[in-house]
């Protein structure tokens, strides 16, 4: 309820739209979805190839929370993914994981990966926060860093209409209950989703490697403390790694 949607045929990346969008007084909650990109945009600067088949949407939220706690936003979208996706394939957890900060993977290969950034815009410098959701439909894309998956190779009716639908509805849902949560107890900002995003954890309690702007970290991911942050044990102890260290670059 409340959110609207505008369908393109082609664009340069969504992300860009919405951009734009509230760069020119949207009231925010807007989905932008494109049935192709020229100019598709990864996390860490990467392309993302974006023939037609594949799910490319960005969703507008202006203001939806306090700027300490928006990088939540990328557990929050991702858990609406993983929600969306299971719904429609019927598959759950383990074959389903969520891989921090937030791509989600089927069988351990990526089928989706979050472009989450924030901007300051108009002359009271409001908080525009752009969520891009990627979601590999019909193909998956090769040479990519990470082995990738698509949907139509475990669910073959499933279309970018229905994962969209699907996706919108889960989202709705998850946020409202996250905002309100965070409402409820601001000291706890991350209760609300900690747990469900825990459970969906792909490598918990395992050796990862995680590509940070400040180099290549490796240790046992051993959870998620309070406010979201990962925790990753290292020989030289349990060191917190700030999510919002990762996604907003311009915040
Ligand atoms: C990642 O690197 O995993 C994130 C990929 C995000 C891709 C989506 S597609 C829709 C939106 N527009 C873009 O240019 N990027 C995001």
């Amino acid at each position: 309820a409340g959110y609207r949607l505008v369908s393109l045929e082609t664009t340069d990346s969504t992300n860009d739209d919405a951009l734009e969008a509230a760069r020119s007084g949207d009231p925010g909650r807007l989905w932008i979805v494109a049935v192709e990109q020229r100019a598709g945009r990864g996390r860490h600067g990467r392309q993302w190839s974006s023939p037609p088949g594949n799910l490319y949407a960005s969703l507008l939220l202006m203001e939806p929370c306090e700027p300490a706690v928006a990088p939540q936003l990328g557990f929050v979208a991702g858990l609406a993914l993983h929600e969306a996706v299971e719904t429609m394939t019927s598959l759950g957890a383990p074959r389903l994981s969520l891989k921090w900060p937030n791509d989600l993977l089927l069988d351990g290969a990526k089928v989706s990966g979050l472009l989450l950034e924030a901007h300051r815009v108009g002359p009271q410098a409001r908080l525009a926060i752009i969520i891009g959701f990627g979601v590999n439909v019909a193909y998956a894309p090769t040479g990519t860093p990470y082995p990738a998956a698509s949907l139509q190779a475990v669910s073959p009716g499933l279309g970018r209409e229905g994962v969209l639908l699907s996706l919108g509805e889960a989202f709705a849902r998850t946020l409202a209950a996250w905002q309100a949560s965070v409402r409820r107890s601001p000291s706890e900002p991350f209760a609300a989703i900690r747990h469900l995003w825990l459970e969906r954890a792909a490598g918990l309690g395992k050796e990862v490697t995680l590509r940070l702007p400040t180099g290549q970290r490796s240790g046992i991911f051993e959870g998620l403390d309070r406010f979201g942050r990962l925790q990753l044990k290292t020989p030289s102890g349990v060191e917190l790694i700030d999510a919002g260290d990762l996604y907003f670059p311009n915040l």
